[in-house]
């Protein structure tokens, strides 16, 4: 196994004002910057291109994670579809058909519009991965561990070594965990991508992504997509993930504290009938996860006993639960993937990734426990009580 530690702190320009000694490094707002003289450009000239402030972001950012450089995006998506400029029209994506909803639909678009070609795959089986690239020759697998909404785990190990087998390389969407809880080049990918959006902002007020890469040749070819089609982000967006990322660690441990909470009473309740959170010995794959995560994050989802009618029941009612899209910020959300954060999916291929209509999703935030606890269990207090026969004995009949 490639599992090191890397580190968790990263300074990120703090007291490094030779001016005025600001303690916090000043923002650098400017889109453009003088040159020297005639011929003298200095190292920044225009923000698209390159930026102090969004600099010291995308530094911090690929310290974490281990890279020899990292590109920030104005969103997680155009992170996404930053990295596809790395294929060609005949080249293949091998991606996962349980990604982000926006991923699925970015990647089939692109491929019918002809950018490349995509093949989506359960990637729960490592061997049927590998035989589908011995049939399609991929020179890019797309994995997003752990995936989005049922929280299965990949084994990013095995996967760069079938990846690398093949030439292809091995992109992984970290988002759900950020580099705090699991460094993918360390396991032996290439590329990681973040909505930095989620966890790494962790405020839900700045959209944004960034993207890392383990060659400084990919560095320069990532960041010179992102000038050529407009990609990088604000100054200001920048600087405000930089201050939400000072707090990920304190952040991260506070919403895994509670999601164990939650995802214990959830997993103990007659209202539910099955519990997806990989922290949880039921959660199959609960081993891989502690092998290859140093936390299992603040994502739970949950499908209710009862059926669709259930949703209704447990949502009307909810004080500390916000129903919106989205994850990873300070406050707690549910969501029903079927009907939004993976509306774009064909009901088809929603069933096909295990997104039943009685599936919600939380992203637990980091208010008071007790509070978050209280809520939940009057939540399916309300499912109990639509229901009149007992739950676990219905879903097995
Ligand atoms: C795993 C994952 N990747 C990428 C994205 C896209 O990020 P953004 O919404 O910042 O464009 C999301 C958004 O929810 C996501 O959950």
């Amino acid at each position: 196994m490639r599992h090191q530690k890397i580190t968790t702190t990263v300074r990120a320009g703090i007291d490094t004002d030779v001016q005025h000694g600001a303690v916090m490094p000043p923002v650098y707002l400017s889109t453009n910057f003088n040159f020297a003289g005639l011929g003298e450009q200095r190292e920044y000239d225009y923000s698209r291109s390159g930026n102090p402030t969004r600099d010291l972001l995308a530094d911090a950012i690929s310290q974490l994670e281990g890279g020899q450089g990292a590109v920030v995006t104005n969103t997680g998506m155009s992170a996404v579809v930053l990295v596809t400029y790395l294929l060609g029209a005949n080249d293949t994506l091998i991606a996962p058909h349980n990604c982000y909803g926006g991923c699925y639909r970015a990647f089939s678009s692109l491929a019918g519009a002809g950018r490349f070609k995509v093949r989506f795959a359960d990637f729960t089986q490592p061997g049927s991965i590998r035989k589908l690239c011995l049939r399609e020759r991929p020179k890019m697998i797309w994995l997003e561990t752990p995936s989005n909404p049922l929280l299965r785990v990949t084994d990013i190990d095995a996967m760069a070594d079938i990846a690398h087998e093949f030439g292809a390389l091995l992109v992984v969407d970290n988002t759900f965990l950020t580099p705090l809880l699991q460094q993918p080049l360390s396991l032996g990918a290439d590329i990681v991508v973040h909505s930095t959006t989620k966890y790494i902002n962790g405020h839900s007020d700045v959209v944004g992504g960034a993207v890392v890469a383990r060659t400084p040749s990919l560095v320069e070819e990532l960041a010179w997509w992102a000038n050529c089609v407009g990609s990088t982000a604000s100054a200001w967006d920048s600087a405000q993930t930089m201050r939400g990322l000072r707090t990920l660690h304190a952040r991260l441990r506070c919403h895994e504290e509670n999601a164990q909470a939650i995802a214990r009473a959830l997993e103990h309740h007659d209202a539910v009938s099955r519990v997806y959170y990989p922290g949880l010995v039921s959660h199959p794959d609960h081993r891989l996860a502690r092998s290859q995560q140093s936390g299992f994050g603040g994502i739970i989802s949950f499908e209710l006993a009862g059926g669709e009618r259930s949703v209704e029941a447990f949502l009307s009612g909810l004080k500390c639960f916000t129903l919106a899209e989205s994850l990873g910020g300070v406050e707690s959300l549910v969501c029903h993937p079927a009907t939004m954060t993976h509306a774009a999916m064909t009901e088809e291929a929603q069933l096909d990734a295990g997104i039943g209509p009685a599936l919600l999703r939380l992203s637990v935030g980091i208010e008071h426990m007790p509070d978050l606890l209280g809520d939940i269990a009057r939540g399916l207090e309300r499912v109990q009580k639509l229901v009149s026969v007992p739950l676990k004995m219905a879903c097995s009949a």
